[in-house]
């Protein structure tokens, strides 16, 4: 008799981001004639670069080509998007070696897959709010989930404290739902943390291209000894437009190590690699390419743009908020608002006002945990005419 994986009991019906699509595609059913604005999922609606495009169209080319044509790549990755990485992250004050990356489909599947390396026995931290992958994916392990509370005195972001007992510590800045993102000297104190108690931050830095204020750290390893307790995972999607294309990466230093119950030192990255190489055939080459065209000069430059376009659609979002003198969070260093719902209004209720009155679609704060309660949560990635509309609709009626 197979038995099946119990744990998948525990979890709620579905996933947010597909019990959302499922109202609307009510809606729009019901109301063929409304002009649905979307600012629920994170997916981005401009176009890839044209650097990467180009990249892409070439390995295209090469693909149908007997001398140049490629099969299986390495399941980490091509050392020419390494090598692409590591520069990228040397302008931002990270030391890295080319074996310390890899290269996967995407932030969301590490999220989940990096927890193949991890006893089922390890207590888990997260941050309420939070990404649901997070929870949903530690809990198809059965695994024992603890949260510190994000509210709005924290500003949204959770610090340690030695009352707290964790083993695996999930850290998203710019964060995931709230915009909120952690200074220097608070990812420090998270690192400590973990040092002192031999936990592990799984730091999920999929918004880091977001950030333009030099105090706000882009990635984990700017903290001395982060190396030592952190795996940082990170995504195409929102830095080049992504979402449907597929590319991310992860990287576990070398210098992260634990010791197994019988004493034997474990490496965290070879763990992975062995992980990878059993479970993963890589990305495709025509991606890879098209990633590490997205890194060079040409690619940051053409991709910021893109990121400043959507940037602006977040300023004209805080500019109605302020003046309808809505409280909120983010929208800086991150393409996410973080509304308060008005009118003392719960986050489902909010969703369906917005949804049935003013046809936006947002995503309800308390899909993201307890602490999102009375919070929506809104993208910057849509069209400017779809933004500057949504807004006007906001204006005339909250
Ligand atoms: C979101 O809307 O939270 C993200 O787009 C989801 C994701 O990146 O998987």
């Amino acid at each position: 008799m197979a038995i099946m994986n119990e744990n998948y009991c525990n979890l709620k019906e579905s996933y947010l981001f597909s019990q959302i699509a499922t109202k609307v595609a009510k809606y729009v059913k019901e109301n063929p004639d409304k002009k649905v604005i979307r600012m629920g999922i994170g997916d981005v609606t401009l176009p890839l670069a044209p650097v990467v495009v180009a990249a892409m169209k070439k390995a295209v080319e090469e693909m149908g080509v007997k001398e140049t044509f490629r099969g299986y790549g390495p399941e980490q990755g091509y050392d020419f998007v390494h090598e692409a990485l590591v520069k990228y992250y040397a302008k931002h004050g990270v030391s890295l070696e080319t074996s310390e990356i890899f290269i996967s489909d995407g932030a969301k599947s590490d999220c989940g897959n990096i927890t193949d390396i991890f006893s089922d026995d390890n207590v888990i931290l997260v941050p309420d709010p939070v990404y649901p992958v997070y929870v949903d994916t530690n809990i198809m392990r059965g695994r024992k989930i603890v949260y510190v509370k994000g509210t709005p005195e924290n500003n949204f972001l959770p610090m340690p404290d030695d009352s707290i007992k964790a083993d695996v510590i999930y850290l998203c800045s710019p964060n995931n739902p709230t915009g909120a993102a952690y200074t220097k000297a608070q990812l420090e104190e998270w690192v400590a943390y973990a040092l002192k108690n031999d936990a592990v931050i799984l730091y999920d830095a999929a918004y880091e291209a977001f950030v333009t204020n030099a105090d706000i750290p882009r990635s984990i390893y700017v903290v001395e000894e982060a190396k030592k307790c952190a795996i940082e995972l990170c995504s195409l999607s929102k830095t080049a437009g992504f979402t449907g294309t597929r590319c991310g990466y992860t990287v576990v230093p070398h210098a992260l190590k634990r010791k197994a119950g019988n004493g034997t030192v474990m490496e965290l990255n070879k763990m992975w690699l062995r992980r990878q190489t059993t479970k993963f055939n890589g990305v495709p080459y025509i991606i890879q390419r098209g990633a590490e065209a997205a890194f060079s000069e040409q690619g940051v430059k053409e991709c910021g743009e893109i990121l400043e376009f959507y940037r602006e659609n977040a300023r004209i979002m805080m500019e109605t908020l302020d003046k309808k003198g809505i409280k909120y969070f983010g929208g800086i260093y991150s393409p996410y608002i973080w509304m308060q719902c008005p009118n003392g209004m719960g986050s489902w209720e909010f969703f369906d006002y917005l949804l049935e009155k003013l046809a936006i679609v947002g995503t309800p704060g308390a899909g993201f945990g307890e602490m999102g309660e009375g919070y929506l949560r809104l993208t910057a990635f849509g069209s400017r005419e779809g933004t500057i509309e949504a807004m006007e609709r906001m204006e005339r009626s909250l």
